[in-house]
């Protein structure tokens, strides 16, 4: 795993969100170092504006991967990609695949406004401005023709699967921001309650799961029930074609 100085992890099966949740971090600044990453990342975190202000395992099981693939590639991952991230709390996720990956077109790291400020702090901290911009994204919500959100080719997602009202809404914004067909969404999920199936039926219906079996940490993380998955919209039947190119010109 990464280099982060981490809390035990509690026994096997033992945790849940809420529990995770009461594992608040006082408000402060430090430096996040991970292996193989050049820099550490300079991180303010807060929980004032939710959860997201902090750092979620899930997201150094993320990065820990985006770093084994990028060496695997020779430096190549995500060269002249547009990555959106949602969800992205303190932005950890976004502003290290920015750094790992300097030849990437654009990166936008988006949450609920609470977050906002924590996220363009981080920017600033990290000098990203040229290359990762932060911006609201409610899931669920209409996303404008012209939002900068749209037509990514990568969409990153860490540990937004808990909360079973944003199911749904959660499932809506990958569909829209996935309008690109060859777009990606690389997804790290922790197992905290059985309803959390209750949003992989519904996503099934419409999106392809792959767990990434090549990630050399795969075994060690899922002994805390994460997941990494690179998941793929399905192609639409003719009937939802249709329905879609309507929905389209009336727009
Ligand atoms: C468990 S935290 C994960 C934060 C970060 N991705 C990580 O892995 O460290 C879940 C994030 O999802 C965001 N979130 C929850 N519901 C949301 C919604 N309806 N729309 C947009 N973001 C939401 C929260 O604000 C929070 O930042």
């Amino acid at each position: 795993m990464s280099s982060i100085a981490e809390q035990p992890v509690p026994a096997f099966g033992t945790f849940d969100y809420v529990t995770e949740r009461e594992q608040e971090v006082k408000a402060h600044t430090g430096s996040i170092a991970f292996d193989g990453l050049s820099d550490p990342i300079l991180l303010a975190q807060d929980m004032s504006g939710g959860c997201g202000g902090k750092i979620w395992k899930c997201a150094n099981v993320m990065i820990d991967y985006f770093i084994w693939k990028n060496n695997q590639l020779r430096g190549k991952l995500f060269e002249d990609q547009k990555i959106v991230e949602i969800g992205s709390g303190t932005g950890l996720v976004g502003l290290a695949v920015a750094k790992l990956c300097p030849a990437i077109k654009q990166m936008v790291i988006t949450d609920q406004i609470p977050m906002m400020g924590l996220m363009q702090e981080n920017i600033k901290l990290n000098h990203l401005e040229q290359s990762v911009k932060a911006d609201v994204l409610n899931w669920g919500e209409a996303i404008p023709a012209m939002s900068q959100v749209l037509d990514a080719d990568v969409i990153l997602a860490s540990d937004c699967i808990y909360l079973e009202v944003a199911f749904i809404p959660l499932l809506e914004t990958f569909f829209a921001l996935t309008n690109k067909p060859t777009s990606v969404i690389y997804l790290t999920y922790r197992k905290r309650r059985n309803a959390d199936k209750l949003f992989f039926q519904a996503a099934k219906k419409k999106f392809t799961f792959k767990d990434i079996t090549e990630d050399p940490m795969m075994k060690v993380y899922m002994r805390d029930k994460m997941h990494l998955f690179r998941v793929t919209r399905k192609p639409l039947n003719q009937q939802q074609l249709q329905a879609f190119h309507k929905q389209e010109a009336s727009e």
